[in-house]
């Protein structure tokens, strides 16, 4: 799990590999997994694996283009009926995210966490291809497919950014 932790590396290239059911569920049953505060759990998540769909989420956002070759992109959203807390929402699908990047680098894929930015471009196109309730807001998109890129693991222990008792 260390290991998994400090090798992964955002991948936005991938081969025509699909991805199969017994693959998604794992990475699901890992992004459900995620701590929630309250336990309220009101992360939901949208799983497109059609092409034509990801061809049209890929062009709802400028930084979001590798998801048109992608085997699947997860759209990662939060009721904000079960959370009424906007930062705790954040904070319970950002949680849910990393799981599932995780969990997808040690399953030997690729991923990269989209961000999506409330009243931006991506967050309103992204809700209105995807047919959202008005409760229910996009909070982030996860690109997967296998890699046909590798990245150079890095050391980021930054210590200057480490502060022990007080600042
Ligand atoms: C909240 C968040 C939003 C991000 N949004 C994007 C994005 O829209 N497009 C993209 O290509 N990468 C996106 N990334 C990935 C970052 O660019 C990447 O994590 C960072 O450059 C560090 O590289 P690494 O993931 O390979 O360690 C995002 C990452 C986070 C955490």
């Amino acid at each position: 799990m260390i290991e998994t932790i400090l090798t992964r590396r955002s991948i936005r290239k991938y081969t025509d590999e699909k991805i199969s059911e017994e693959v998604l569920e794992k990475l699901l049953a890992c992004g459900f997994s995620a701590p929630s505060a309250m336990n309220r759990r009101p992360f939901h998540v949208i799983v497109v694996d059609d092409k034509e769909m990801l061809k049209e989420i890929s062009e709802c956002g400028m930084y979001t283009k590798m998801i048109a070759s992608a085997a699947m992109c997860m759209v990662v959203c939060g009721d904000h009926k079960r959370q009424p807390f906007k930062e705790m929402l954040i904070n319970d699908c950002s949680a849910m995210i990393e799981n599932i990047l995780l969990a997808a680098h040690e399953l030997g894929l690729g991923a990269v966490w989209c961000g999506v930015m409330p009243r931006m471009g991506l967050h309103k196109k992204i809700s209105k291809l995807l047919g959202l309730p008005s409760t229910v807001e996009p909070m982030g998109l996860i690109s997967l497919g296998y890699p046909a890129e590798t990245k150079e693991v890095v050391n980021r222990l930054e210590w200057e950014k480490v502060h022990r008792q007080k600042w």
